[in-house]
Parts: C-alpha cells; sequence; structure tokens
C-alpha cells in the first residue's frame, strides 16, 4: 500500500551549491554534510543552453577532498559531449545532462558509464517523459525540472509533478532502478507533493541556503 511505503521511503537531500555565496563554499557544503545531506548538487550553466554562467569542473575537484557524499553534477551545457571527462577526472560521482542539449545523448551516457560514473538525464519543463523514456534503462538518475533551468529561487512547477508519477510507474512496470530527483522550488510543502509521487531525491537550494545556518539540520528534516 502506497501510504506505507511513503511513510518510511528515506528521501534523499540534495542542497543546491547554486544559492551558496562562493566566498563561504567550504563552510556551508561541510555545515549540511555534518547536517545529513546525501548529495551535493552542482549546477553548472554555460549562458549559452541556459542565460546564465555559473562554474566548472573547477568547483567538483575543490569540493571533493573535503566531502564523501555524492557529488551530484547538473550539466546545464550545450554541447555536453567535450566537457564530460573533465567532470568525471574532477571527482563527479553523477553526471546529469539535458539530452536535447547535444546530438549524441547515447553515446554521451555511455562514455559516463564506462567511466565507472552514474549516468543521469535531467527533463526540462519543455520535454515530455516520452521524448526520454529510451534512456531509462541506461541511466541511473532522472533529473525532473520543476522549474525553467537557469536561475535558483524560482515558484515550484505543480505542472510536473503528473511526470514524476508518469516516471515512478514506468520504473515500476519496467524494473528499473533509476532514482528520480526533483529539482526547483523545492521547499517544506512541494516537497511532500514530490515525496508522495514517487521522488527519492530533492535538490534544495534556496530553502536551505537562505535559512539561518545553525538551523540546517532542521530545514534539511523538514524536507523528509
Ligand atoms: C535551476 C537549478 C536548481 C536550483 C534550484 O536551474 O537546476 O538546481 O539550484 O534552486 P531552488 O531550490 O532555489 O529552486
Ligand atoms: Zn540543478
Amino acid at each position: 500500500n502506497i501510504y506505507y511505503i511513503n511513510r518510511f521511503k528515506m528521501i534523499k537531500i540534495a542542497p543546491s551549491i547554486l544559492a551558496v555565496d562562493l566566498i563561504n563554499l567550504k563552510d556551508e557544503v561541510k555545515l549540511v554534510d555534518a547536517n545529513g545531506a546525501e548529495y551535493i548538487h552542482i549546477d553548472v550553466m554555460d549562458g549559452h543552453y541556459v542565460p546564465n554562467i555559473t562554474f566548472g569542473p573547477n568547483i567538483v575537484k575543490s569540493l571533493r577532498p573535503i566531502t564523501n557524499k555524492v557529488l551530484d553534477v547538473h550539466l546545464m551545457i550545450s554541447p555536453v559531449e567535450k566537457y564530460i571527462n573533465n567532470f568525471i577526472e574532477a571527482g563527479a560521482d553523477i553526471i546529469s545532462f539535458h539530452p536535447e542539449a547535444d546530438d549524441k545523448p547515447l553515446e554521451i551516457i555511455k562514455s559516463i558509464k564506462n567511466k565507472n560514473c552514474k549516468a543521469g538525464i535531467a527533463i526540462h519543463p519543455n520535454i515530455t517523459v516520452a521524448n526520454v523514456t529510451k534512456y531509462l534503462e541506461l541511466i541511473d538518475l532522472v533529473v525532473v525540472m520543476t522549474v525553467v533551468p537557469g536561475a535558483g529561487g524560482q515558484k515550484f512547477m505543480d505542472s510536473e509533478v503528473v511526470k514524476i508519477i508518469e516516471l515512478n510507474n514506468i520504473r515500476d512496470q519496467q524494473k528499473l532502478n533509476f532514482e528520480i530527483e526533483i529539482d526547483g522550488g523545492v521547499n517544506k510543502e512541494t516537497s511532500q507533493i514530490c515525496k508522495n509521487s514517487g521522488a527519492d531525491v530533492l535538490v534544495a537550494g534556496s530553502y536551505i541556503f537562505s535559512g539561518a545556518k545553525d538551523n540546517y539540520k532542521t530545514l534539511i528534516d523538514s524536507l523528509r
């Protein structure tokens, strides 16, 4: 019964460093690590796939020695393929990308997996689950975007929740193993909608890092 499953399922939390003032990056990552975050979500933006520019493999390399948590890299870049090795060498544990941002998504998934890294695909609000079904048996993570990629602090798009349910159903029916991660506008209220729809991992940027630092444990736990 669904209530039973959801009640006891452990949701993973992935704080997004997009919401951190980079001058404090080391301390902030250590704080969310110590307060129970399972993943550290790293939003890479290139000023081309999305209008904003953030950071590259250098940040992954700097974070690798200071945390053992999963470094969850979300590429919002186009093209994708030529940058993959740099992120793997920097120490990424999972690399997700938007399949419409490159000509060869299948090759990219294979080349990530061949290097012993986990691969994910991210679903832009303009992309349907049907558009990405062919990748689901090959990947470890699906990132369902619940905002238009490009910026933190946006409002959760309720219209995308149906994709979580759809992916959860496909996963059950086809006995697949990918995790479902929700990215954008996650807070105390929307986290519960995601959880009840089948999510496994919740990204949260502004909700966690705009909160009081002495409160990170409470903020992280409030999303579970
Ligand atoms: C948006 C990024 C998100 C962002 C989420 O393009 O992919 O990961 O950091 O930020 P919040 O949690 O503030 O919506
Ligand atoms: Zn992201």
